[in-house]
């Protein structure tokens, strides 16, 4: 039977039990623009998601020469990238339920341009529109490669760790969760992309940091860990720049790439030393990690040894998922449409997990 209305119209309570929804997303909370087409299924207790389609268009190129993001310019590109993206999409005659648009956290005017064009996106098909949240469409990303035998269990400890935020969860269930700690300053990625600037790198730092790394000894400086001693789940990672800032100072001639093995590997050592401690003080069964510096090689390697020998499973997602993108922005929005949970329709420059 044809469907005559929206989503909404349908059975309550099969939308409760898990019903399929396939969803149309859309991210420009930064950086990227982007839009995805996924199925979702399986409720809030056991979530099952396909992504469809996943495009992405960066504007590193853009925002380059600036050595980071230039909001009002990352703005004008989702303007312009938008309705270019969704005529790549519309040739294949997608079919979804519901319309979901990231609002905060991320960059106000790049927020404002993906809101404004859901919203005009969702009256003219006639969609029903919902709000996500960046940081749990991170949090998401984590189910969009589970094959269909694998599942996470709890409770689980997670690691979101993105250029703006650093922060240490610990589950009781996919939907409920303590926010253990944050950072009190610099985002772990934040920080890639600081020392990669006074190092001459272009931005994004840290997957230049990476490729550097590769050939440097990361015991070569003994740079700080900051608070990874301290009895809490915050952490701080303005101070390891300024370190780094004095050390090429003082020692001109040192290796560039022994620079960024010691300076990634005391990042590593503190995300990796924090998560851990959460995962043995909660009985964590499953340890995820997401968000852009889970691109990260050796943190994602070092953070699923040290899960293995705690008897934690270890999630993180395959790469396409690791930085910005819209199938996550789905999966959160399936989330949240479980919870009958709402954000409002606007841009919120600071919402927390
Ligand atoms: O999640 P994301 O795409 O955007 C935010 O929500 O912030 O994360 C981007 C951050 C940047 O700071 C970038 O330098 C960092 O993720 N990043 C990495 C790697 N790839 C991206 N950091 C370390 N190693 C990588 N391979
Ligand atoms: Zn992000």
């Amino acid at each position: 039977m044809a469907r005559t209305r929206p989503f909404h119209g349908r059975n309550r309570s099969s939308i409760l039990l898990g019903a399929t929804m396939k969803i149309l997303a859309i991210e420009t909370s930064c950086d990227e623009t982007s839009l995805a087409l996924v199925e979702a299924s399986g409720g809030i207790k056991n979530p099952r998601f396909k992504v469809l389609k996943n495009i992405v268009s960066s504007q590193i190129d853009i925002h380059r020469p600036f050595g980071g993001v230039v909001p009002m310019l990352a703005k004008r590109e989702h303007l312009h990238n938008l309705p270019k993206l969704w005529k790549q999409l519309k040739k294949e005659k997608p079919k979804f339920d519901l319309i979901a648009v990231t609002v905060g956290p991320g960059l106000s005017p790049a927020l404002w341009a993906g809101i404004e064009f859901a919203k005009s996106l969702a009256k003219e098909l006639k969609k029903p529109l919902i709000g996500a949240n960046h940081m749990e469409g991170h949090l998401y990303s984590t189910w969009l490669t589970l094959s269909a035998k694998e599942k996470i269990q709890f409770p689980a400890a997670a690691l979101v760790v993105s250029g703006g935020h650093t922060m240490v969860l610990a589950l009781e269930s996919p939907t409920r969760w303590d926010n253990l700690g944050e950072t009190r300053d610099d985002a772990a990625g934040e920080a890639f992309d600081k020392v990669a600037r006074l190092m001459g790198l272009p931005y994004p730092g840290g997957p230049e940091i990476q490729k550097l790394a590769l050939k440097g000894d990361a015991k070569a400086i003994a740079f700080p860990r900051p608070m990874l001693r301290e009895k809490n789940y915050e952490f701080s990672f303005s101070g390891i720049k300024t370190s780094v800032l004095y050390y090429v100072r003082d020692n001109p001639k040192t290796k560039k790439a022994d620079l960024a093995a010691s300076f990634q590997q005391a990042i590593i050592d503190v995300l990796v030393g924090k998560t851990i401690r959460a995962a043995h003080e909660y009985g964590a069964k499953s340890v995820l990690l997401s968000g852009g510096v889970s691109a990260n090689k050796l943190l994602r390697e070092t953070l699923s040894g040290e899960s293995k020998k705690l008897g934690a499973k270890f999630f993180v997602p395959d790469f396409e998922f690791n930085t910005d993108n819209a199938a996550m922005i789905a999966a959160a929005a399936y989330m949240q449409k479980m919870r009958k949970k709402s954000l409002k329709m606007e841009a919120q420059p600071n919402l927390g997990l």
